[in-house]
């Protein structure tokens, strides 16, 4: 913990993929600030290439009225500007990586932001907890990801919303599913775990949920699937997080991309099983890659309401001086753990968790 200073200033960015009910927070955030602390908020455009290339803007109360329920972020953001590894500026066809952190010291100081906090997943908390301990930047971390896979929280705003529109999805496809008697194939975002899957698959009703945390064989959701006709049920519903993969092999990517944060954009798992399970059942099969649908748009309640929790312990967590640290929700309440220890490890889902359980206790299949 820092020693207390009287905070003037703060800077507040976001960072990474965007997701629902990121503006929400920095509504919070903002709010907060102004009227309880007296505190000036600075929002630093396009996560961390403002405070590379010194893009910031002050917030007034003016700027976030109306924002709670608006998707995106009114900052914008990005994936691709690590300070610590920064596209050089070269003509050379093969691409260098700079340390620009210095870049990021200056724009603090410049600004007199007393703190930056930052809103994002666990690439942008990386960075957060090396711009503390390598730049002695004084940051709070504020989780945020659809994906839920960062420690330190019981759960990520965004997630919440992800997971209803993909239950929403599902019922959509369910119809068809059953008009047509057809295997329908529903590909959910996530990266490499499972929740989204787990969560939608479970309340959307998905006869087969695949997720990273358990390889499959196509042989074994052929097993569910014919166990179902032999009951009458000629349909299907199958529910595949991008991350997942068949037993032994890799996962399964739209592009491979010359990003070294994130070389690999995953997609496309949906389709490969549609049509193996086609080849093995002789039962029609469609696929639909629900994409980016499931990051846009309103928040939900419990969205918006977690959203501005966060936004107000985290200004508390500033003014306490508690720097290095994340705020998440444990249980009902919300604490602060240190950055270093939230991004340790991905959270993901546990094989043998209560949840895992609670699907195959209704007859759900893994195809494991
Ligand atoms: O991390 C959020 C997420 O939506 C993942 O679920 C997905 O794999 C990835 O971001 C997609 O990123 P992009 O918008 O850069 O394609």
């Amino acid at each position: 913990m820092g020693p207390k200073k009287k905070i003037r200033r703060i800077g507040v960015l976001t960072g990474g993929g965007d997701c629902p009910g990121l503006n929400a927070v920095i509504r919070a955030v903002t709010a907060h600030s102004i009227l309880n602390h007296k505190i000036e908020v600075f929002g630093i455009r396009d996560g961390y290439s403002g405070l590379i290339n010194k893009k910031l803007k002050k917030l007034s109360l003016e700027d976030v009225s109306g924002i709670l329920p608006r998707g995106g972020t009114i900052l914008g953001t990005s994936n691709r500007d690590n300070p610590f590894k920064y596209p050089a500026d070269t003509s050379e066809i093969e691409k260098k990586y700079i340390d620009v952190s210095k870049r990021v010291i200056k724009t603090v100081e410049y600004n007199e932001l007393d703190a930056v906090i930052t809103i994002g997943g666990d690439g942008t908390q990386a960075i957060a907890n090396r711009l503390y301990e390598e730049c002695s930047i004084p940051v709070v971390g504020i989780p945020k990801t659809i994906d839920n896979d960062l420690g330190g929280t019981d759960v990520t705003f965004g997630f919440d919303t992800a997971l209803t529109i993909a239950t929403n999805s599902i019922d959509k496809i369910h119809s068809t599913a059953e008009s047509h008697h057809r295997i329908m194939v529903i590909e959910v975002m996530g990266r490499y775990a499972g929740w989204i899957a787990l969560h939608a698959g479970i309340a959307g009703g998905g006869d087969v949920i695949l997720i990273p945390e358990l390889p499959f064989t196509i042989e074994k959701i052929g097993e569910k699937i014919n166990e179902r006709l032999s009951r009458g049920k000629r349909f299907s519903l199958i529910v595949v997080a991008e991350g997942a993969k068949i037993k032994g092999e890799d996962v399964v990517a739209a592009r491979r991309v010359s990003d070294p944060n994130d070389p690999l954009r995953l997609g496309g798992i949906s389709t490969v099983v549609g049509n193996k399970i086609e080849d093995l059942t002789g039962i029609e099969s469609r696929y639909t890659i629900l994409g980016h649908v499931q990051r846009g748009g309103s928040p939900t309640a419990f969205d918006r309401i977690l959203a501005t929790r966060f936004g107000f312990h985290s200004v508390e967590a500033v003014v306490r001086g508690e720097f290095g640290y994340m705020v998440g929700l444990k249980g009902k309440d919300i604490k602060t753990t240190p950055i270093k220890e939230a991004i340790a490890e991905p959270r993901r889902v546990k094989p043998d968790s209560d949840l895992i359980k609670t699907a195959r206790s209704v007859g759900t299949s893994f195809g494991t």
